[in-house]
């Protein structure tokens, strides 16, 4: 069940744009499995969310190959549909899709196009809703009365009830206030934890994803720069500096407190991490 995507590149053909035939994607290759929680950042404009689309065929590779569970998803005859169950996508500002009478309905639709039992669809539903913390009570709320985390995670569900082997959002926390995204990173990281879920998301936040992911892929200009562990791509901090991205909050406290003499171990990226080597020092 990983993904191989090998060599790909891809350019958007828009007519009169005067950025029409340049490549977005260049020579990509990168493999995930359902043991990581990957995050994928980068600057504006590098080609996350084009690079995403591509792991469930919402847009085709102009050149290279993406291989699921080892069998080329270009191959004539590919059977999509079962690719977009496995391989769940939530775009950004997923909410929007919202528009059924109520949560659980809406949660359905997905599941009851892949064309199960209505038993087998209402139990896939009321189960996703649980897994991203709604309780039975919500199931019949509308989604237009929830609230703004309420209706990211009621979006969320729509995805998971499907079942997917893989779950990739495009940034899942944006526009949610503190709590919101501690939530909804919380549930991520929970459902990786017990669900067997491969999670690949897009983020612009430094500190969640010091703090959830196991992987980072840095993408500038379409490339990869990075594919590592937070802590390694972290300790690049000036590089990353050169394309617009910051390091984690945590990781620069470490580092002042490093300059006024104490003497703190490298690799510090989450305040959690910081706080215990304080302690250490001062214990
Ligand atoms: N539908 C489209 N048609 C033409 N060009 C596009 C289209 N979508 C994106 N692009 C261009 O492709 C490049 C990569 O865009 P993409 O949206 O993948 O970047 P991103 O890393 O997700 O950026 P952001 O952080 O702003 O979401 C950008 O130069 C963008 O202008
Ligand atoms: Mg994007």
């Amino acid at each position: 069940m990983s993904i191989t995507v090998k060599n790909i590149s891809y350019h958007y053909d828009n007519p009169g744009s005067e950025h029409s035939g340049r490549q977005v994607l260049c020579d990509i290759s990168v493999s995930f499995d359902r043991d990581s929680f990957t995050a994928v950042i980068g600057p504006t404009g590098s080609g996350k969310s084009t690079f995403i689309q591509h792991l469930n065929l919402l847009l085709r590779a102009d050149q290279g190959d993406i291989l699921y569970d080892g069998e080329s998803i270009y191959a004539q005859g590919y059977d999509r549909k079962k690719l977009r169950s496995r391989v769940g996508l939530v775009f950004q500002y997923p909410e929007y899709q919202l528009f059924e009478t109520d949560v659980l309905s809406d949660v359905s639709f997905g599941p009851k196009n892949l064309g199960l039992p209505e038993d087998e669809v209402r139990k896939r539903a009321s189960q996703a809703l649980l897994q991203v913390g709604f309780s039975e009570a919500d199931f019949h709320r509308s989604p237009f009365e929830l609230s703004g985390g309420q209706k990211r995670r009621a979006a969320i569900a729509g995805v998971l009830a499907m079942q997917p082997e893989y779950l990739i959002l495009d940034e899942p926390a944006a526009g949610l206030d503190p709590a919101g995204r501690r939530e909804l990173f919380d549930m991520l990281g929970e459902l990786h934890k017990k669900g067997g879920v491969g999670i690949i998301l897009v983020s612009h936040s430094m500190d969640d994803v010091a703090k959830y992911a196991d992987r980072l892929i840095v993408l500038n200009e379409g490339r990869i720069l990075y594919d590592a562990t937070p802590a390694e791509v972290f300790s690049h901090g000036k590089e990353l500096e050169s394309i617009g991205l910051d390091v984690p909050q945590a990781a620069k406290a470490a580092q002042m407190l490093r300059n006024r003499g104490i003497s703190l171990p490298e690799g510090l990226i989450t305040m959690e991490q910081v706080k215990t080597a304080i302690l250490d020092h001062f214990g």
